[in-house]
């Protein structure tokens, strides 16, 4: 599939364990007792529950109770104060009144002796409603679009300069939604082990976020809640909270005083965890002769929920990607009667760009100006936002290596202009960015007698590799060999971490276990009283002095450098397609996608990590869309026969390139995030290709052969 296999690193230290399926995912536990749950979920999309009629499931085999909003034990987090008035949104509260918010929303659980009998049960279970009419339609809501708190408008500079410009276009750009479709469903055991002690194994990209969330919906204190995530099969965003089917398993297994199993099906994978919303955006963006960018101005509209504002912000990148000294911004939410969206790989970012980086594309061939060349121009020396230094940035680099590896040289600029045995040949595109964070961790690191080193942290690992990026942190460290190293992971009672998003790991929890290998040499150092080598031997100096073992743990935080430096990680993609002219299918020949993250900790993870962003970034650009039958208000395409996800045919070839120079201030490791990046921009650079393959412009994703071809079946261009 790829010509660059990254032979240096570790390979994943978990491989093995996963393929041979030794891994063990939340579902695939089983404490004594074990019960299942099954969701039942509200065949309308707004209105209210007349009635629901559960008794011909209480009666079915197996069954162990059914819990609706009639029935279900309070939920103390759920409570509003006494005289205080119920929030009009905010979190969605499970089985608590009779009000229906969206299509499948849950309505009952069943819980039964076996999935089966539970399975049926809940096909038993009836509701009566009171229907309203709903809406599920974004374009036609835009008018009611409303303002998120914080404000979606900014402005720097003068506001619509771009309309004063010589060279200019205002154009919109729509994506639809899209869902994360981990491989792993969304599952939880929920295991009551006292009435106010809880043990939950889940799927979560955070084991102490999830801990706490459901300290706040119980009202428990956190320490009586132990989570366990050990390994995850990808999320992409869709394990940051605590989903409804969660709180429904914790309080079925309170309820029947049994350990309750649930796990999602593909179909509730759609509408019950969250997706990359439906978004409208419009740029107006214009440049002078030379290529000068004189402004741009960015609108968008993202679709919410009717129970919560859901935020990501997608004009940010308009503000911070190029030196534009007249930039303004407008964002506003549309709530439709759908359950909410949540965070997707690159949120915000990811929508933006297609916009942005699609409004350059079309620019430049205005401009006549190379599109490279145009970026390039318009190259931000300083944060455009702030005014201050980068911590690093390699971003020119990023583009020269990308474009000598995709042949950008043999891209002609007039689209239609290179045909290869009867298919259309396209160059494009497109650039990502992403704030480089890094937060608080902490790292235990212990040190056996037998030569051996544990390391702990709460961290969780959804796919990245995060376990292969540690080991290798403190075998460098330590000067020890990757096999003497163990790292315990996704046990909420371990030391503190964030959940694994906004591609803060490495720069987070890494710098934690780097910290705690340093301090735990030192200690060594001091053991052996004589300062030390580079490489001491650990075991003898512990024999030596009468110890089973020496461990640290360690704490860290962003260093004051945050204050001083803008950080961000960037990427740049470049796709050659080939289109064919009589059916518009759209081939991606080839991809390069580069980044510049600081350094490489873990190459082959990190090689991976890139690829399987760029093909998310295809499935966004090519195939995803989430469709709602909006009569009902219901998805159409809640399964991969009908919803599709690039496969291994459709990712014939994708370099991964990284440009790997250490960030001097974001921590020790000089590594930045690269899981956003990997996927910002991709979209739009597969849009740009396609464009300069048939000169059809197609600007709401994703882009389909009926998009591509005339309303006569022929490519017009
Ligand atoms: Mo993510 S959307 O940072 O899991």
């Amino acid at each position: 599939m790829t010509n660059n296999q990254s032979t240096k690193g570790l390979s994943r230290i978990d491989g093995r364990l996963k393929v041979t399926g030794a891994a063990r995912y939340s579902a695939e536990f089983a404490p004594a007792g074990m019960v299942y749950g099954v969701l039942v979920g509200s065949t309308i999309t707004k209105g209210t529950i007349k009635s629901i009629d559960s008794k011909a499931a209480e009666r079915a085999p197996g069954v162990l109770s059914v819990i609706t909003h009639q029935n279900c034990p309070r939920i103390a987090g759920y409570q509003v104060e006494p005289g205080k008035k119920e929030p009009e949104k905010g979190t969605y509260k499970l089985f608590y009144n009779n009000k229906i918010l969206f299509n499948g929303q849950p309505i009952a659980i069943v819980i039964a002796d076996t999935f089966e009998r539970a399975l049926y049960a809940a096909s038993l279970v009836k509701a009566q409603y009171n229907a309203a009419e709903h809406n599920t339609r974004l374009i036609d809501q835009k008018h009611e679009a409303f303002a998120p708190e914080g404000d979606g408008t900014s402005k720097r500079g003068e506001a619509d300069a771009w309309k004063t410009a010589p060279f200019k276009l205002e154009q919109e750009y729509i994506i639809p939604s899209e869902v994360h479709s981990p491989m792993e469903l969304h599952a939880i055991i929920a295991k009551w082990d006292a009435a106010d002690r809880l043990t939950v194994w889940t799927k979560t990209q955070g084991v102490q976020d999830t801990r706490d969330g459901i300290a706040s919906i119980f009202k428990l204190p956190r320490e009586n809640i132990q989570v366990n995530s050990k390994f995850v099969g990808g999320a992409f965003g869709s394990a940051l909270q605590v989903w409804p089917h969660e709180v429904a398993a914790i309080v079925a297994a309170k309820l029947v005083k049994r350990p309750v199993k649930l796990v999602l099906g593909r179909a509730d994978m759609f509408t019950s965890v969250g997706y990359r919303p439906h978004t409208w955006q419009k740029i107006g963006i214009g440049a002078t002769a030379d290529g000068k960018l004189v402004g741009i101005t960015h609108e968008a509209i993202g679709q919410t929920s009717a129970y919560e504002d859901f935020n990501e912000g997608p004009i940010g990148v308009s503000r911070a990607t190029y030196a534009c000294a007249n930039v303004n911004t407008l964002y506003k939410l549309s709530a439709l009667d759908i359950g909410s969206p949540t965070w997707m790989r690159g949120p915000g970012e990811a929508t933006g760009a297609f916009a942005l980086e699609s409004a350059l594309d079309e620019l430049s061939y205005q401009l006549n100006i190379d599109p490279v060349e145009l970026r390039i121009i318009n190259h931000a020396d300083t944060d455009p936002e702030s005014g201050k230094p980068f911590s690093s940035k390699y971003l020119k680099e990023a583009y020269k290596l990308g474009a000598d590896a995709i042949g950008w040289s043999d891209r002609k600029t007039k689209p239609g202009a290179t045909a290869q045995n009867g298919w259309l040949v396209g160059y494009g595109m497109g650039g990502g960015m992403f704030g480089a964070y890094r937060d608080k961790a902490a790292a235990r690191v212990v040190m056996k007698d037998d030569g051996t080193l544990l390391i702990q942290t709460a961290v969780s690992d959804i796919g990245p590799g995060t376990g292969t990026m540690i080991v290798t942190i403190a075998s460098e460290e330590m000067g020890l060999p990757a096999e003497k190293i163990k790292f315990d992971l996704g046990d909420s009672s371990l030391p503190l971490a964030p959940s694994q998003g906004g591609s803060g790991t490495t720069a987070t929890v890494g710098s934690a276990v780097y910290q705690a290998c340093t301090d735990l040499k030192e200690n060594f150092q001091k053991l052996a009283g004589n300062g030390g080598t580079d490489k001491p031997d650990y075991a003898a100096i512990l024999k030596r002095n009468n110890l089973q073992k020496l461990e640290v743990t360690s704490t860290t935080n962003g260093g004051p450098e945050r204050d001083k430096y803008a950080m961000y990680a960037w990427s740049v993609h470049f796709v050659k397609v080939l289109v064919h002219p009589a059916t518009g299918v759209v081939k991606i020949d080839k991809a390069v996608c580069v980044a510049d993250c600081g350094h490489v900790v873990s190459p082959k993870t990190a090689r991976s990590q890139l690829i399987g962003g760029a093909i998310g970034g295809i499935g966004m650009a090519l195939m995803e869309e989430v469709v709602i039958d909006h009569r009902y208000g219901r998805l159409v395409n809640n399964n991969f026969a009908d919803y599709h996800v690039p496969v291994n045919a459709d990712i014939p070839q994708i370099e991964a390139i990284f440009v790997n120079k250490p960030d001097p201030y974001i921590n020790p490791m000089g590594a930045k995030g690269m899981a956003e990046i990997a996927l910002i921009g991709m979209a739009p650079a597969v849009a740009n290709a396609v464009y300069n393959a048939t000169g059809k412009r197609v600007r709401e994703l994703p882009i389909t052969p009926d998009k591509l071809l005339g309303k006569d079946g022929a490519m017009e261009s």
